[in-house]
């Protein structure tokens, strides 16, 4: 994975500091202010789209407050983990033991990712630790909807909303490292990218480096980069599980949604398409399994569980279709 993301773009190109933010200048402005006194920062809430910055951000502020050895001091936890709030309990406890031995760091701090996929019972627990913990640690919560956070919690935080980027700076920093990377480009390529980005740098970063793989960003290597993001990497996903193969399909489902920041629902959308593309027998099956876990999806399940337990089904279906003595060896 370590290896991935180094030769990743959005790795390489994540701002180091705050003010090389794109297009968050008021966000900007109002944390670098209060970074002028660290000790008096309150806790952070930061929320907004997929791709605009917000765990960008909370880096740089964590790189700032507390040095080269910011890791020493920083817990970075995705709040969707079953056992997060018993990890914060610990690692706040641990904290607490240690602060003033060590003490060049003026603050521990604790990064929630993904912070609105809490329950409501493990939000009240967390909304205790920032009230026990708050003379050490300050927390920066992350996540999509402000709305998922409950109103205590909300209340303790200063709130930051990012904003999705627009075309110009979407464009201006593709074209940034087009030029470090040496990549010939066509600005028409740029403008496509930042559509089917929708104002996701993430996605959009993502998306140039595909395309730039088949040699150089122009309009027809974008489409065709759009084209497989879309969907062959569905149909190799939905092939994978049929077959069994739980854990590679598992690692396609996750590559699909961390590097093509393809949604859930699109995952189970294209793979509909993909079904018929395949000779299965139990077809009906198939389709009558993608219908019920989009229905899931849409009344709030968690995500990745039901995609999960989506992958494990069709690997019972594809046993029972003989789909896999069918087929030849795995190509990967
Ligand atoms: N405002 C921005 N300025 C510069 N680069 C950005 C900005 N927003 C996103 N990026 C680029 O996109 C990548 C992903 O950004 P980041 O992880 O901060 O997104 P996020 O807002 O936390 O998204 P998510 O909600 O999906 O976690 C970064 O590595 C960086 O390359
Ligand atoms: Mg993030």
């Amino acid at each position: 994975m370590a290896r991935i993301e180094t030769l990743m773009w959005v790795e390489k190109y994540r701002p180091v500091e705050l003010k090389d933010l794109v297009n968050q200048e008021a966000i900007v402005e109002r944390l670098l202010s209060m970074l002028n006194s660290p000790r008096e920062m309150p806790h952070l809430l930061f929320s907004g789209p997929p791709g605009t910055g917000k765990t960008t951000a909370a880096l740089c502020i964590v790189r700032k407050i507390l040095g080269e050895s910011w890791r020493d001091y920083t817990l970075e936890l995705n709040a969707s983990d079953e056992r997060g709030i018993n990890i914060v309990r610990d690692r706040v406890k641990t904290f607490s033991r240690y602060v003033g031995i060590g003490g060049e760091a003026p603050l521990r701090i604790i990064i929630l990712d993904e912070a609105d996929e809490m329950t409501n019972d493990a939000q009240t627990a967390l909304r205790r630790i920032m009230e026990e913990s708050s003379r050490i640690c300050r927390f920066i919560l992350v996540c999509n909807y402000s709305s998922g956070i409950i109103e205590p919690i909300q209340s303790r935080c200063a709130i930051f909303r990012f904003l999705r980027l627009n075309e110009e700076d979407v464009v201006d920093y593709l074209r940034h490292i087009c030029k470090e990377e040496e990549v010939d480009f066509g600005d028409k390529a740029l403008s496509l990218i930042y559509e089917i980005s929708g104002g996701d740098l993430r996605l959009a970063i993502n998306t140039l480096q595909s395309s730039a793989s088949f040699g150089k960003v122009n309009f027809e290597n974008v489409k065709k980069t759009a084209g497989i993001s879309g969907k062959s990497e569905v149909g190799k996903l939905v092939d994978l599980a049929l077959r069994g193969e739980f854990k590679q399909a598992r690692e396609k489902l996750l590559e699909l949604m961390r590097v093509y920041g393809m949604s859930e629902r699109d995952v189970i959308k294209y793979a509909n398409e993909a079904i018929f593309k395949l000779d299965l027998q139990n077809l009906d099956e198939v389709a009558e399994s993608l219908a019920k876990y989009d229905y899931r999806l849409i009344v709030g399940a968690q995500p990745d569980i039901q995609l999960t337990a989506m992958i494990a089904e069709l690997g019972k279906i594809g046993k029972e279709s003989g789909f896999i003595t069918k087929k030849k060896e795995t190509k990967r």
